[in-house]
């Protein structure tokens, strides 16, 4: 068993606090997402639980064991990096060799597990190259062999896939994900990707400004944000501003401003006459000729053709502006200044007091 156990943990830069007393549990073998904006604290607490920076307070288990003032050598834990940090002037084989011949490794044993290795990320006949005659993705993979060679019990990944082109990430983190599995390593893998820690997670930590805003499997972190900062972080989303008109407990109304309201199934709302902000997400929003139950008036500004979809962009009575992808329209359906409803899906719609949702 090596869970990890982050007990107020506080780190700081002399006296900038870029991790503030924060606290989480990862499972054995579980794989979670540190997930944030540049900048949020994500690197610094990856490299904590490494042992390269020790904290101002609190303590870090491994396992059940207090490693806070281990050196990283004794804490059993591998990294991989977005620069994939392989040594330049060493085989492929010698790279993923080294950590075992460190180990003490007996010569056979080390050639054997080399090989493993190589196996396991689909490059067995690479060993003999030099990093540079590799591809970067081809680079990462080699560097997840290496930290993998020497069995450690946690598996640490900051932002391992900045560096390649969309298709190779979106293969390489279904492989590095299927491997941490297959193995059981517990891991913490460190991205600012919403839709990389979306697709890999079995949970999620969302830091912002060094603190933890929400923790939960990808699905409730995805509809059911705590806060505006995640709703507005994590995938498409449309933010209007609205006054509370009927303060109801499981229908209460809100205006736009406009005249024109929704009624919402909140069952704690705020006071008649607060200011929220209502967020739903582009495709929860569609546009019909006819209007439904929780329908406004909207006219098409333009639309946009996006591959896969529709991007239309229309504005309400009173100017607010919504985005709405629609998947089976083309663009060329949509004229400037066409009159539709966009229809609100209650269930799929938040609103958010002084940043925290009202549920
Ligand atoms: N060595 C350092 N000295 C001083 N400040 C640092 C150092 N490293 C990072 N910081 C600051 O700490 C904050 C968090 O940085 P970091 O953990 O690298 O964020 P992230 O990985 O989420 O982009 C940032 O404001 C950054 O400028
Ligand atoms: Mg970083």
């Amino acid at each position: 068993m090596v869970d990890i156990q982050i007990s107020d943990i506080t780190l700081k830069y002399d006296d900038f606090v870029a991790v503030d007393n924060i606290s989480f549990n990862i499972k054995d073998a579980e794989l979670v997402t540190i997930l944030g904006p540049s900048g949020c604290g994500k690197t610094t607490l990856l490299r904590s639980i490494a042992g390269f920076i020790r904290p101002s307070s609190g303590n870090l288990f491994i396992g059940g064991n207090d490693v806070t003032h281990l050196p990283p050598q004794k804490r059993n834990t591998a990294m991989i990096f977005q620069n994939y940090a392989l040594w330049p002037h060493m085989t492929i084989n010698k790279n993923i060799e080294y950590g075992l011949r460190i180990k003490g490794m007996p010569k056979e044993e080390r050639m054997r597990k080399v090989r493993e290795m190589l196996d396991m990320v689909q490059l067995a006949d690479q060993g003999i190259k030099m990093p540079t005659q590799l591809s970067g993705g081809q680079q990462q993979r080699i560097a997840l062999a290496r930290a993998l060679a020497v069995d450690p019990q946690v598996l640490l990944c900051d932002e391992p896939l900045s560096n390649l082109d969309a298709n190779l990430r979106i293969e390489l983190r279904q492989e590095i994900r299927d491997i941490a599995k297959n193995l059981g390593v517990t891991t913490v893998y460190v991205t600012h990707d919403q839709s990389e820690a979306l697709s890999i997670s079995d949970r999620i930590v969302v830091l912002h400004s060094g603190v933890i805003r929400q923790i939960g499997p990808p699905e409730s972190i995805f509809n059911d944000p705590d806060d505006l900062f995640i709703s507005q972080f994590i995938g498409d989303s449309n933010s209007l501003k609205a006054t509370v008109t009927k303060s109801s407990p499981g229908s209460t109304v809100v205006e736009f401003g406009s005249g024109e309201s929704l009624t919402l199934p909140v069952a704690n709302p705020p006071a008649k006459g607060s200011i929220v902000t209502v967020v739903t997400r582009p495709n929860e929003t569609p546009l019909t000729k006819e209007s439904f139950d929780h329908s406004v008036k909207v006219k098409v500004e333009y639309a946009t053709f996006m591959g896969d979809f529709t991007r239309v962009l229309v504005t309400m009575k009173g100017g607010k502006r919504l985005v709405v992808r629609e998947d089976k329209r083309v663009a060329s359906e949509f004229d400037v200044g066409d009159q539709y409803f966009l229809t609100f899906t209650p269930t799929k719609t938040h609103i958010f007091h002084e940043g925290i949702r009202m549920r």
